[in-house]
């Protein structure tokens, strides 16, 4: 399997991954789809993705893989490809990708049917952000003030997918696990996690084989979140 094997390249899509959807079954792994701009670029939870001409937009076809966490495949690949370009990545749980305390790429993973959709989105030359997410969001140009080839930019990051994902199919999920640990600015740090059930408390002190994060609540016991917004606690 090749990832990036058969590559669908659009000027504008409502959203890489809903056309990645309507694909699935019948493309073959590693099929990806990749759009200048999206009109209805989509989020976690149900988000809008703010995704203008200049940002990497794609999404990658995979097979479902027993449970396993691709989208933290994804999370450590991106990171990855960051630090060859030279950069100081964290990851936020799940899989914000932060650079400066900065958001600067986030993944969706989604799933049809016997595939699950990756959707990478990554600022790449993005001068500038709507006034909500000014604060949050940044980009490889705001960083530097250099532009990035995009082809380069999808041929790194699609290397590192091929890696981690031949290595996760092997089974070693440990060294997945350990790589997402490394690269996570969320470990060790006191949490509010707002999930569909609420809001829990309590400090991040793992990350579990299916990607959920290990909470030490208050009163000493153990809790997994597998969705939702995390954020320090008292910001
Ligand atoms: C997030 O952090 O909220 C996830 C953002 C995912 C954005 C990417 S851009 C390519 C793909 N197509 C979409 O509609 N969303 C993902």
């Amino acid at each position: 399997m090749e990832m990036g094997g058969k590559i669908y390249h659009f000027t504008e899509l409502d959203s890489t991954n809903d056309f990645a959807k309507g694909l699935a079954d019948g493309a073959g792994e590693g099929t990806v789809v990749v759009a200048d701009s999206q009109k209805r670029g989509k989020g976690r939870l149900g988000k809008d993705w703010y995704s203008p001409e200049g940002g990497l937009w794609f999404s990658v076809v995979l097979g479902r893989v027993n449970n396993l966490p691709l989208s933290l495949l994804a999370g450590v690949s991106v990171c990855e490809a960051l630090q060859g370009f030279g950069f100081k990545v964290k990851i936020k749980w799940p899989n914000d990708i932060i650079i400066g305390g900065r958001k600067v790429a986030g993944i969706l993973a989604e799933l049809e049917g016997e595939r699950i959709i990756l959707g990478i989105g990554l600022n790449l030359n993005i001068s500038r952000f709507p006034d909500e997410i000014k604060g949050k969001a940044t980009s490889l140009l705001l960083e530097t003030g250099k532009t990035y080839d995009r082809e380069k930019a999808l041929k790194l990051i699609l290397g590192e997918l091929e890696k981690s994902y031949k290595l996760l199919k092997k089974g070693n999920l440990h060294s997945l696990l350990n790589k997402w640990r490394e690269h996570s600015t969320t470990l060790g740090q006191e949490v509010e996690v707002r999930t569909p059930q609420g809001i829990l408390g309590g400090k991040a002190i793992d990350i579990a084989p299916d990607g959920g994060l290990i909470l030490k609540l208050p009163d000493g016991s153990k809790e997994k979140v597998l969705a939702g917004e995390c954020s320090l606690r008292g910001r």
